[in-house]
């Protein structure tokens, strides 16, 4: 099935790329259209093969992904729709953008998936929301496609913030306290250079996800790290202390933010 995509930065340009490296789509099966042609084209020099045309990607599409910025969804959705019909599906991007919104301004079916810069390396979860007229073919089809590159979790459209928040603002979460532990190293032992302090806490983290996927729980990692009273538990104290605070901080402010966010259609 041809797949078109409107917006091909950050977010368009990863699925298409990444969709085609692990074989959901030929890169025929994708059209692509961008505001900026210079993006278009560094994406059609990265995937050579797909179609890069501008006006027929909506009316050629059975499926399109809308990967605009939600300030730039009302003008990307007046361009589309003259072409959008009822029997193609809608796919939208971002939690500020709600689907009965849409569904009363066009003709076709719409859903809504969340993704991750996870999906770059074809893993992490991708979050699936379904509107009121999307067919059962419509979800097989596309969470089969996401499968190939992600987990796809389907959630309630209310759920949207805080899953987000832990799948696909995550990344940027804890690539900040990684970075934050590393520096902080670096500060406390002035002979530690901070790339050599980066290098550990990576190494680290990439360990710890493997235990995480061996099956080991957060719980268990730290029983078998910390010995009561020793220098892991000292170190927890602190953390149990204080991360709940800032992580309860961090999800208020984001909802803070979407709520006072400008609608976008
Ligand atoms: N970044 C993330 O990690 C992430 C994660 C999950 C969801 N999202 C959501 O994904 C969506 C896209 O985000 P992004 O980070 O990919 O933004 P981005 O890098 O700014 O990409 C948006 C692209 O849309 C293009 N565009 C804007 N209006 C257009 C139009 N009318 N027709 C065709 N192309 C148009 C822009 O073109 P120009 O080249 O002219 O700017 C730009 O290349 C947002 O809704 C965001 O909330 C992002």
């Amino acid at each position: 099935m041809d797949v078109g995509f409107i917006g091909t930065g950050s977010m368009g340009g990863m699925l298409v790329r990444s969709l085609v490296r692990h074989g959901a789509l030929a890169p025929e099966q994708v059209w692509a259209a961008n505001r900026t042609p210079g993006k278009l084209e560094a994406l059609r020099a990265a995937v050579p093969g797909i179609h890069t045309a501008p006006t027929a990607t909506v009316s050629t599409c059975p499926v399109v992904f809308l990967c605009v910025k939600p300030g730039d969804t009302r003008a990307a959705l007046a361009e589309m729709e003259p072409a959008l019909r009822a029997d193609q599906l809608l796919i939208l991007l971002s939690n500020l953008v709600p689907i009965a919104g849409v569904e009363e301004q066009v003709p076709c079916r719409v859903a809504k998936v969340i993704p991750s810069l996870a999906q770059e390396a074809g893993c992490g979860i991708a979050l699936v929301m379904y509107g009121r007229r999307v067919t059962p073919r419509d979800r097989q089809w596309l969470e089969g496609l996401l499968g190939a590159i992600s987990r796809p979790l389907v959630i309630e459209e209310s759920q949207g913030r805080t899953c987000a928040d832990l799948t696909s603002c995550g990344p940027a979460f804890l690539a900040c306290v990684l970075r934050e532990m590393a520096l902080a190293a670096s500060r406390q032992q002035p002979d530690l250079p901070p790339e050599m302090a980066a290098a550990m806490a990576r190494e680290t983290v990439l360990a710890t996800a493997r235990l995480l996927e061996a099956g080991m729980d957060f719980e268990a990692i730290i029983r078998r790290v910390a010995v009561p009273g020793g220098v892991t538990a000292a170190g927890l104290a602190v953390l149990e202390e204080q991360i709940p605070g800032t992580w309860e901080q961090l999800l208020t402010a984001t909802r803070h933010r979407e709520e006072n966010a400008p609608a976008p259609v």
